[in-house]
């Protein structure tokens, strides 16, 4: 049996907490599809053309250490707004969609593109500012070398290439549940994430 669970939003939104917390609490799979977009960004970065780096991937590019790095999320979102390099993981993305045991997918346009059949969406959002405070406060205790106002800046040119590209913009689903984590606690927002899914599997 496959039950499909998508999850979309914006950066820094709380997808990918509450991806892995819904996959764990249902022992389904999890797929963070960000990292498919962040992996041939970075191959740009080392100098390859990104339809062909998109072509050719491989499970083992999709290593989240390597790819966490601001330089190569904004890589990413520029990768991203390609539709052959789009049109090239939509097959990886809807085999794991698909399953058995249940798999969750987050990302941008898992509810609108990837699977518009998923049997539960949700977007997950919340405002830029707190957002951006999350991201600060996560990349300040790495240490990293950055100030709230470019990770703020940061988010919203990132929020501003996913919304207003063309193909797959980022948007929620006609029929997807809103979850704002705005003033909610992981736990929460994990918690309501269950809830809602519970009723449907
Ligand atoms: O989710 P994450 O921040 O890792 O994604 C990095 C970038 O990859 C996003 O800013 C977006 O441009 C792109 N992306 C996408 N579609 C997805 C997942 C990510 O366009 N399904």
């Amino acid at each position: 049996m496959s039950f499909t669970v998508a999850i979309d939003g914006p950066a820094a939104a709380g997808k990918g907490t509450v991806s892995r917390g819904v996959a764990r609490h249902f022992g389904f799979a999890h797929l963070d599809t960000g990292l498919l977009y962040r992996a041939v960004g970075w191959r740009m970065l080392q100098g390859e053309e990104p339809v062909a780096a998109a072509e050719a991937l491989v499970a083992e590019d999709l290593e989240p250490e390597a790819l966490r790095g601001a330089d190569v999320a904004q890589a990413a979102s520029k990768v991203a707004v390609i539709p052959e390099v789009r049109a090239a993981l939509v097959d990886f993305q809807r085999a794991f969609a698909r399953r058995a045991g249940g798999a969750v997918l987050d990302g941008r346009d898992i509810g609108t593109v990837i699977c518009p059949e998923a049997e539960v969406k949700l977007f997950v959002t919340a405002s830029p500012e707190v957002r951006a405070e999350r991201r600060f406060l996560e990349l300040d205790a790495k240490g990293a070398d950055v100030t709230r106002a470019q990770v703020l800046a940061d988010v919203r040119e990132r929020d501003a290439r996913d919304t207003e590209r063309s193909e797959a913009p980022l948007k929620p689903a006609d029929d997807a549940v809103l979850l704002d984590t705005s003033d909610l606690s992981i736990e929460d927002a994990l918690a309501r994430a269950v809830a809602l899914i519970q009723q449907k599997f």
